[in-house]
This record gives structure tokens, sequence and C-alpha cells, in this order.
């Protein structure tokens, strides 16, 4: 075994799994890998180490962003999906789980439903990191704030506005705020609305809620959405877009924030659904900054799971 088993196994399936002393430590490290990639700096502190990568759903930036990240490390990548494995043969999550963590030092999954992932952790080895579940998306959170922070500086004290589907994104946005100090507004179609259980949450003095979701943006520092249908939903498309058809991201709502409000996607993003053109297109809009700021965060974390607090 490598060093990884001399640390204790740390886990990163939801935001609230690191404290926010922990974020601030990712957040600068993140910045110092970034500047070192940027500077074609070699840093190989992952050498001869393996991740393991599951997907079980479709992706762009997640596959790119943890395999080009893990090679930039100097460590390597397994990368299976539920088509060309057994896990779609039905082996138990918790025999794979056993064999894929003796065989490979980290491993990222990207699923349906959360316990999945969850009982994965718990019969692995290693550390495993949540890639997208359908209940949370911590991954992509840590890429957001670390682009509102190098925008914008700290986000304590912020608010968010969250215009759409209390999805995966949604409740990850709502655990980050409790943890790091910020507030969102959050505007959800009747029926779509954020469970404050699902989410996690201690309590609900986080976040306010909007039946209007220009009155969420009014005031607003950061205004960001998502796709109406996400992956796994699509049999209710036809009925989301009835049901979302006023959750549009537009310069009306861009306008009702604050004048130099960031406008954020996670992508991929559907152009006169969610958010307009001018809007995502637009000066406000960082969401290019923000997906690759996916591979500069995620280095940060596996940086982290493996060797714990690096300080060079
Ligand atoms: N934002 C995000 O996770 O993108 P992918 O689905 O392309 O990985
Ligand atoms: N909420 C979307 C995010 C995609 C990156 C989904 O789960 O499909």
């Amino acid at each position: 075994m490598t060093s990884a088993s001399l640390l204790p196994v740390r886990h990163y399936l939801q935001f609230s799994d690191l404290s926010a002393d922990e974020y601030a430590h990712l957040f600068a490290r993140a910045a110092e890998i970034k500047r070192k990639f940027k500077a074609y700096e070699k840093y190989h502190p992952l050498a001869d180490r393996t991740l393991a990568m599951i997907f079980e759903k479709a992706s762009t930036r997640t596959r790119v962003s943890f395999e080009a990240g893990m090679y930039q490390l100097g460590g390597s990548v397994v990368h299976l999906t539920t088509g060309d494995s057994q896990l779609g043969r039905a082996e138990p999550i918790e025999d794979s789980a056993r064999v894929i963590s003796r065989m490979t030092d980290l491993v990222m999954i990207r699923t349906y439903g959360h316990d999945k992932i969850e009982k994965f952790a718990q019969y692995s080895r290693v550390p495993v990191i949540n890639g997208l579940t359908n209940e949370f998306h911590p991954c992509q959170i840590l890429a957001d704030i670390f682009t509102y922070i190098e925008h914008r500086g700290a986000i304590a004290g912020k608010v968010v506005a969250w215009v759409g589907d209390g999805n995966n994104m949604a409740n990850t946005w709502l655990q980050a705020a409790e943890l790091l100090g910020f507030t969102v507004h959050l505007s959800t179609p009747s029926g779509y609305e954020v469970d404050q259980a699902v989410a996690g949450l201690r309590s609900s003095a986080s976040y306010k809620v909007f039946q209007d979701p220009l009155e969420a943006c009014r005031g607003a520092d950061l205004v960001t959405t998502d796709v109406w249908t996400s992956m796994g939903y699509e049999a209710e498309n036809e009925a989301r877009k009835k049901a979302f058809a006023d959750w549009c991201v537009d310069t009306d709502m861009m306008q009702a924030a604050q004048a130099d409000a960031l406008f954020m996607h996670c992508l991929p993003a559907h152009r006169g659904e969610e958010v307009s053109a001018d809007v995502i297109d637009g000066p406000q809009s960082v969401v290019w900054d923000e997906a690759e700021n996916r591979l500069h965060v995620q280095k940060a974390l596996m940086e982290f799971l493996l060797l714990g607090k690096v300080t060079v």
C-alpha cells in the first residue's frame, strides 16, 4: 500500500464533509496549484498513485478535469462505466468497493442515488469522491466558490440567488452556505422545492425562499441556475418544461442583482431554457472560469485526501 494508508480515510461525499478551515486550505492550495499549472511547473506529488473513475451517468467536465488533473499530479487513472464493467451486471456495490479500493488509491464516482456512493465508501479502503449524485455535486460547488473568491474575494456574508430546480446543485449550495456563512435566495417552481432533510441542513437560517425568481435575484452578489431536467429525470422533461418556463435567468433578473453580480452555471447549459443567451454569453458570466476551475480545485482536493495539508 502507498502512504495513503497512513492517513485516516476521508471521503468527500457531501460539501459538509470538510470544515470551513479545510476549505480555506483547499482554496489556497487550488490557487497555488493553478499558478504552477499556468507556469508549466512540474508538480507530481501523486506519482505512482492511481485514481479509479466510475461513471454511471454521462460527463464531459468531470471526466476531463479528474483525468487530466490526476495525470498532471503525476498519477494515473482507470476509467470505468456501468456498461463496460461488472457494475452493470449487478455485482454488489460492497464487493466492487472492496476490490477496486485494493487496487487503487482514490475513487471518484458519478452515480444516481446518494445511498450508492455511501455504501461504496463504507466498504472502500481508500478515499471516495462524489463526482455527482442525484442529491449532491460538491466538486462543482467547490469550483464555483473558488471562482467567486478569485473574482470578488470572500463569499461570507454574500447573497447567492438560486433560480430553478431544487436539485443536487441547489442542495449543495445550501450546505455550503450553512458552512461558509453566506445566504442563498432560493426560487424554485412549485413541486420542485428543496427538501431540507435531503439537503442535510441543520436549520433554515442560511436560506430564504422566494416565489418570484426576480425577487430572489434582487440585491444578489451571484446569480446561478442549472438545467430544468437533471440526468436521471428525463421522463419528466415535458412536465418540467411547462413548470419551469418562468425560471429563465434573463437580463431583467441580472439587473435586479447587484451591479457587479456574477452569473454562474455548472454546465452543460440550454440557452433559451434556464438561461438566456445574452446572460450566459454576457459580461457578468464567469462560466468558462468556473468550468476550468474544476481542474484546479479537484487537484487540491485529491492532494488533500491523499497527502493531508501540503504547503509546498
Ligand atoms: N458540471 C459538470 O459536472 O459537468 P459534466 O456533467 O460535463 O461533468
Ligand atoms: N443537475 C445536473 C448537473 C449536471 C452537471 C444533473 O444532475 O444532471
